[in-house]
């Protein structure tokens, strides 16, 4: 079966992945594309500014880009894609769950509401089923599925592997690549030769997505997970892969090999852009090293190393390319997982 698909912010540094990874994919076909007032209208090719890593598909940079607004996707698009910027996707994606479309969104807008799921499908899967909840309380005939943060993503499922022995805290520190704040986001004058030691909201972010992702859902309510979580963030002139350091205090004492047979043995998923394994674990103590690892899995894997015992518990490194695992990846893997659970 073949599904119809949508990308909102098409032309975006987010979007631009999305179309890499969906053209071509095995269950979906880019049927409508949509950025700002300023692209609508243009051809893709030319409105995008297209600065991915493998040419732009042909049959994308002829499509026309419409503006974002539900009366400009084709009814017969079965789910959307959305990498708006999240105060134009909290505007907009009801309007479009409101008109009947399926969202699997990257924006940061209502990823903390109750009845709004957000999902790493290897980590929480059974989350999803919040759709039926919100669907109830919203009276929408569409729905939106959030994947988190992409530096939430980098760390949670080390997480979900060391689950098993208790999550007591969690200390992460990070080390974000500048794709990660969109192509207009930091200028090479604040970048280069520098390291900015604060992303807005982005600590917030790791320390209430991931009790929400690790949380526990009844069939009716979700329980936030009470492991406490505190995180420092950095910018650094890397340009995709984001690197973090983590310290994780558990319940029981375990040891640095323990802990890397949990992540090793971590269980992917069979869905298409699932990676196997899902956590990639080095020996060496240098790595996982951005330029070298962010591409693991199709750049979907997780990589971790130095795993360590330490005065402040379990102590390792873990890294994600930012744009493919911890954004438009995370979105076709939602959206591979909305199509196996019926949702489409
Ligand atoms: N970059 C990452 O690593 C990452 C990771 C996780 C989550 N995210 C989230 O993903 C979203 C997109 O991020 P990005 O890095 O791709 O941003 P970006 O490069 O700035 O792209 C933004 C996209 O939204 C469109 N847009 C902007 N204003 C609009 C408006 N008023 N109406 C309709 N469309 C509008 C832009 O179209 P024009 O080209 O026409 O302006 C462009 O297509 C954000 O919510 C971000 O927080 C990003």
């Amino acid at each position: 079966m073949t599904v119809r698909v949508g990308v909102l912010g098409a032309t975006g540094a987010v979007g631009q992945r999305l179309i890499q990874l969906l053209d071509p994919h095995p269950s979906f076909e880019i049927a409508a594309l949509t950025a700002s007032d300023s692209s609508a209208g243009r051809s893709y090719r030319d409105a995008a500014k297209w600065r991915v890593d493998s040419p732009i598909p042909t049959d994308v940079a002829d499509m026309t880009v419409q503006a974002t607004e539900p009366s400009s996707v084709p009814d017969d698009v079965d789910l959307l894609f959305s990498s708006l910027p999240s105060s134009v996707g909290a505007e907009v994606e009801p309007d479009f769950c409101n008109a009947g479309y399926v969202l699997s969104s990257n924006s940061s807008n209502a990823r903390m509401d109750a009845d709004v799921p957000l999902v790493i499908p290897e980590v929480n899967a059974d989350h999803l089923d919040l759709l039926e909840v919100q669907r109830d309380e919203r009276g929408w005939d569409g729905a939106m599925v959030k994947n988190p943060n992409c530096s939430t993503i980098t760390f949670v499922p080390t997480l979900a592997a060391l689950a098993q022995f208790g999550l007591e805290s969690v200390h992460v520190s990070t080390l974000q690549a500048v794709s990660g704040a969109g192509y207009d986001g930091v200028t090479s004058m604040e970048i280069i030769d520098n390291a900015i030691p604060h992303i807005g909201s982005e600590e917030d972010k790791l320390e209430t997505e991931s009790r929400k992702l690790l949380g526990d859902f009844d069939g009716a309510s979700l329980t936030e997970n009470s492991v406490e979580v505190a995180a420092s963030c950095n910018r650094i002139p890397t340009i995709d892969g984001h690197l973090e350091n983590v310290w994780v205090e558990t319940d029981e004492d375990i040891s640095a090999d323990d802990a890397a047979a949990a992540m090793e043995s971590y269980p992917p998923l069979e869905l298409p852009s699932s990676p196997d394994p899902l956590i990639h674990v080095f020996s060496e103590p240098d790595r996982p090293q951005p330029r070298m690892d962010r591409t693991l899995g199709g750049g979907m894997a997780i990589a971790a190393g130095g795993i360590r015992e330490s005065p402040f518990g379990l102590q390792y490194n873990c890294l994600a390319h930012n744009t493919i695992r911890g954004a438009a990846g995370a979105s076709v893997l939602n959206g591979e997982l909305l199509l196996e659970n019926g949702y489409l």
